[in-house]
This record gives C-alpha cells, sequence and structure tokens, in this order.
C-alpha cells in the first residue's frame, strides 16, 4: 500500500554538493518526491524535531550539526515507503552500511550521515508536519 515517509538530505551532504545525487538514487529506487524544500534550521528548531533524543549523549553535536547549514527537508512516498528508505539509506555508521546504500555512499561518519529517515507511521506523521504544512503535499 502507498505509504509516505520524511527524509532530510542533511548539512555535511548538502555542502559536499551531494543533494542532486542523493535525490537521482531515491528516484532510482522507487520513490516519488511529493515535497522538497532547502532550508536552514537553528538550534532549537533542530532541538525540537530531535526530541526525543534529548537525553542522550550526542544531542548537543547532533544539533549543532544540523543547524550548521542548509538541508533538504522532503516527504517521499511509494509502498513501503518507510521500511523500504531505511534500507536504501543503510545503517546509522557509514561504517556498518551495505554496499549501495546512500550513507554507504555519501556519508563520512555517524555524526555527519548524509541522510534521515523516519523510523516508524507515527514518527513520519510528526515529521512531515514539522516541515510542511497541508498546501505543500497535494
Ligand atoms: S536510535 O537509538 O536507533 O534511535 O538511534 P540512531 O537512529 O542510531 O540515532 C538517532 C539519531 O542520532 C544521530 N546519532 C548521532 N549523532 C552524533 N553523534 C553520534 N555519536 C550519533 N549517534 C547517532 C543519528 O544520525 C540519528 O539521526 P537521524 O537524523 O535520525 O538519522
Amino acid at each position: 500500500m502507498s505509504q509516505r515517509t520524511f527524509s532530510i538530505i542533511k548539512p555535511d551532504a548538502v555542502k559536499k554538493g551531494y543533494t542532486a545525487a542523493i535525490l537521482a538514487e531515491i528516484e532510482k529506487a522507487g520513490f516519488k518526491i511529493v515535497a522538497i524544500k532547502k532550508i536552514g534550521l537553528t538550534k532549537d528548531q533542530a532541538a525540537g524535531f530531535y526530541y526525543v533524543h534529548s537525553e542522550r549523549g550526542f544531542f548537543d553535536e547532533l544539533t549543532t550539526f544540523m543547524s550548521s547549514g542548509a538541508i533538504f527537508p522532503m516527504v517521499l512516498e511509494k509502498d513501503n515507503a518507510i521500511a523500504d528508505f531505511r534500507k536504501l539509506m543503510g545503517a546509522t555508521d557509514p561504517a556498518k552500511a551495505d554496499e549501495g546504500t546512500l550513507r554507504k555512499l555519501f556519508a563520512s561518519s555517524i555524526g555527519e550521515n548524509a541522510v534521515h529517515g523516519s523510523d516508524a507511521e507515527e514518527t513520519a506523521a510528526f515529521e512531515i508536519g514539522y516541515f510542511f504544512t497541508g498546501y505543500e503535499l497535494k
């Protein structure tokens, strides 16, 4: 069944000029890009997005990094989008990511790992709503 997920091309990948290559892999894998924009987060906005990780030791590093440059948040659609995008993305640590995954191809470290993808339906709903309003999601 068709499903939507949420993704971000993170500041490291944008700075390295990987945006178009990542979008090409995403489309090649069968995802439709429903919505996309280029923005820059404040550290507080990054903290709001990652609130579930606020007690983790890496929270300050994560929110500093995610507010360090432009990002491309986007909404993607296909059958089984959430699980399939997690597969396409690969493991959080690029050193452990499978060949051909986005993180294997484009990420440099566990902290600067090129892309984000929602991990569940409820998370996807929160994350899409954090960045996009109804009229942007036609
Ligand atoms: S968990 O436990 O599965 O929710 O955690 P995980 O998905 O591995 O990580 C959650 C997000 O935190 C980022 N992360 C880190 N950032 C900086 N330093 C370290 N050590 C670190 N470990 C994890 C990770 O990239 C995840 O970000 P998103 O954007 O959700 O992929």
